[in-house]
């Protein structure tokens, strides 16, 4: 086989072989193929797709260049949760602790972030003493005691994905369905879950800009994971605007604990329960409204927030977060308002862009090697439908670092459009699609 013949096949719309794929994949991550074939290769793929069929073997091939997570020793049913990224998405710190009060076992590997959405490392990690680096008797003991554990993914889970990614990322190749798919499958399909839901996420503030686009990416997922035997539903929702209010690591952990105290912001809170409902329907533990039910108990009788406070303390963070948040957690004094300019509607958010100010502020890195300043963020007081006078406050800036503030800002300036006339209903509603 010689690579140049598979890249002469899929850039004539032909369709590779499993063989081919795994050709293709193997010999670049063992160093016989050079960067410049795979990025021809995948160039070729962005403009002709691949079939369902290739698109599972891709998925396969890559998840098989690394280890194989067996969950078995944990008791129970475990159920992982997805994202495909956002801004002040706290999902699974409040859907976590929300389902293990409900009988699920969640025991999550999860990224940091990077670029203008978080990652759920980070702001784990906000939390004083929090421990992401434990080793494999912990994550099970803490999976089997508390129902609930997060770890930072290891680098040996789909390594393919990861040489591919880098590459993809500097070729102009990153935004093709049939390589995003395959890049999260690969990872999700390497962790023994019973099951996956997964939260596509569409709008401003999301890689799938376009609502169609979203679609498609949640059935090619859904089709992987049902070809691979797993079970699997897919949501697709709004990114057009900051999932709840906050905005940054300290402030995203406040949140979610808020939320399991029952005092979350509205579409926040709708988005665990039905995230959550999908999860324990899919377990078979609930029927969907009985999910639906127990998960609103669970949050009104306390429930879920002793979960969230095992949990923490079982991987050595300070509890009393859960007791006093803003006393615990390290949340900046210093605060900068944005305000309207206008009298009107707020029509239009860039959350791309909110995503980027809070980075710029410290809350993320715009490398690697960045450090993250856990105290900085946003609070976002106004969102999309709202109607502001010219001097309302639209959001509060946690700063510490002032040389920051104007680029923030304007970043800020930029994302929000007022005009005379509220934004279409579809623009703010929750839920688009389910897919299963
Ligand atoms: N997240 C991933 O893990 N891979 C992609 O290609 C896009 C989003």
């Amino acid at each position: 086989m010689r690579p140049v013949d598979i890249i002469y096949k899929k850039r004539n719309g032909e369709i590779n072989t499993k063989e081919e794929i795994e050709f293709m994949i193997n010999g670049y991550v063992n160093g016989q193929i050079p960067d410049y074939q795979v990025s021809a290769w995948l160039m070729a793929i962005y403009f002709n797709g691949m079939t369902k069929e290739e698109r599972y073997h891709l998925t396969m091939v890559m998840r098989d260049s690394g280890d194989i997570i067996d969950l078995s020793g944990i008791k129970g049913i475990k159920i992982d949760k997805h994202s495909t990224g956002g801004v002040g998405d706290k999902t699974t710190l409040a859907v976590g602790p929300l389902v293990a009060s409900a009988g699920l076992k969640v025991s999550k590997l999860s990224g940091r972030g990077l670029g203008h959405t978080g990652g759920t490392i980070d702001k784990l990690e906000a939390i004083p003493g929090f421990q992401t680096a434990i080793s494999k008797d912990e994550f099970f003991k803490i999976a089997n005691e508390v129902g609930m554990v997060v770890a930072g993914q290891t680098g040996n889970i789909a390594p393919a994905d990861k040489k591919i990614y880098a590459l993809r990322d500097v070729t102009a190749t990153v935004d093709e369905i049939s390589l995003i798919s395959a890049s999260i499958m690969s990872k999700k399909l390497a962790v023994g879950s019973d099951g996956i839901v997964l939260d596509v996420k569409t709008g401003s503030g999301a890689f799938m800009k376009n609502i169609n686009d979203a679609i498609e990416l949640a059935k090619s997922m859904v089709e992987i994971a049902e070809l691979n035997n797993r079970k699997i539903v897919a949501l697709v929702t709004n990114m057009d605007q900051p999932l709840g209010d906050n905005v940054g690591n300290s402030l995203e952990v406040l949140e979610a604990i808020e939320t399991l105290k029952g005092k979350g912001p509205e579409d926040f809170t709708e988005l665990c329960i039905e995230l959550g409902a999908n999860m324990l329907d899919l377990s078979g533990l609930y029927t969907y409204e009985n999910a639906k039910k127990i998960l609103k108990e669970n949050i009104e009788n306390g429930k879920a927030l002793e979960v969230m406070r095992n949990w923490i303390k079982s991987q050595g963070g300070n509890e009393k977060v859960v007791d006093n948040p803003e006393e615990i957690l390290p949340i900046s004094k210093e605060i900068v308002e944005f305000r309207a300019e206008e009298d009107g509607f707020i029509s239009h958010i860039d959350t791309e862009k909110v995503g980027i100010a809070s980075m710029v502020l410290g809350a993320g890195r715009k490398k690697k090697e960045d450090e993250i300043d856990y105290s900085v963020g946003i609070k976002i007081l106004k969102k999309l439908g709202v109607k502001v006078s010219k001097g309302d406050i639209i959001a509060k800036l946690y700063v510490s670092d002032k040389s920051n503030v104007k680029e923030a800002l304007d970043l800020l300036k930029a994302a929000y459009k007022i005009t005379s006339n509220p934004p279409k209903e579809e623009k703010m509603k929750l839920i688009y699609e389910k897919i299963v």
